[in-house]
């Protein structure tokens, strides 16, 4: 829920670990979920914000791209919701919302927009990795996307080979923090090419063909960790130096990123690390709204309205598959 840029109530329903028992996200279950946890989670947000429903002027909701069953639970009901009350309803882009979660800090959360960069931003999440060029308000070009894989994606499946539970990518993240990421040189697949697309299933790949090979790794702490270095930083480093380098050529002065793998300490550190030797400003999103998050989506619909941008037809169908355009 939010108001005037600032952010009343933000309320997640993680299903992590209902969906770790099987090593990977249930689209029945996910939707079922939804279902059970809409109208708690509703009720939890206005008792956050200590308003009632009367109050609202606008309902807004993700309706894409995403699991279909899952979509379209989430918009039917806030659609309801709207035509109830009477009120618009706008159907927000996920990952447009992504975009621009960076500008969203402090605590309670505000949208800090009057600080707003040009920037080029990384979505990096586990099913998605996207490189786009945000030139202004509500303005964005896609640069790249992943061919293949996404950055969480490798993460986790990596993760599972080494015998990590579901999302492994947290955990192999901590455990990299204690490893020497020079122990291995793994491929930085598409680093070198000109283009702004991503490819991370060689990576997964590669660490397959070296652990059929190694298998006492698995086996020794320390050779572990120095895999999970070694892994993170062929996967950071990829992602940072094609963000860097799209910056450069396009002069932008700014770098954000959002989605989840950017609660990724290494790759937070590295971001930070290489915008400061190349005089880049560095927006990450804070941790706590680097995952998908309802305030990212109340704000960007705040911010239409205040652009002028017509409201969604209450009856518009969530797009699964819609691409950024
Ligand atoms: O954005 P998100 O919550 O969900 C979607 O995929 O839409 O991202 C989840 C992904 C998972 O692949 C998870 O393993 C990854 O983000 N992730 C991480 C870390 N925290 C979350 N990957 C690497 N290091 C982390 N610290
Ligand atoms: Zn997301």
């Amino acid at each position: 829920m939010v108001h005037d840029g600032r952010v009343l109530a933000n309320i997640v329903a993680s299903q992590i670990k209902l969906h770790a028992e099987y090593g990977g996200v249930v689209p029945e279950l996910a939707t079922r979920e939804h279902l059970r946890n809409f109208l708690p989670v509703a009720r939890q947000a206005f008792d956050a914000a200590g308003i009632t429903p009367d109050k609202i002027t606008t309902v807004a909701a993700t309706i894409g791209p995403g699991l279909p069953q899952a979509l379209m639970m989430g918009a039917r009901a806030a659609q309801g919701f709207a035509f109830a009350l009477g009120r618009p309803f706008y159907g927000i882009h996920h990952h447009e919302a992504h975009l621009y979660s960076p500008w969203i800090v402090g605590d309670p959360p505000a949208a800090d927009w009057p600080a707003f960069e040009p920037n080029i931003s990384l979505i990096v999440s586990g099913g998605h990795t996207l490189l786009v060029h945000v030139k202004g308000e509500l303005d964005h070009e896609v640069l790249g996307g992943t061919i293949d894989d996404a950055a969480g994606e490798c993460f986790d499946k990596v993760a599972k080979l080494i015998g990590l539970p579901y999302p492994g990518g947290p955990e192999l993240d901590r455990l990299a923090e204690e490893g020497d990421a020079k122990a291995h040189s793994f491929p930085r697949p598409m680093m070198k090419d000109k283009g702004d697309d991503f490819s991370f299933s060689g990576l997964k790949t590669s660490v397959r063909y070296f652990l059929r090979d190694h298998p006492e790794v698995i086996r020794d702490d320390r050779k572990i960790r120095d895999l999970c270095a070694s892994v993170r930083a062929a996967i950071v480093e990829v992602l940072v130096t094609k963000a860097l380098r799209a910056a450069g050529r396009l002069g932008v002065k700014c770098i954000t990123a959002s989605g989840g793998v950017t609660c990724n300490i290494g790759l937070r550190r590295s971001l930070a690390e290489r915008c400061k030797r190349n005089g880049l400003m560095l927006r990450l999103a804070e941790k706590s709204l680097c995952t998908d998050n309802a305030a990212m989506i109340g704000l960007l619909a705040e911010r239409k309205i205040r652009a002028g941008i017509e409201p969604t037809s209450i009856d518009t169908d969530v797009r699964p598959g819609w691409q950024l355009e």
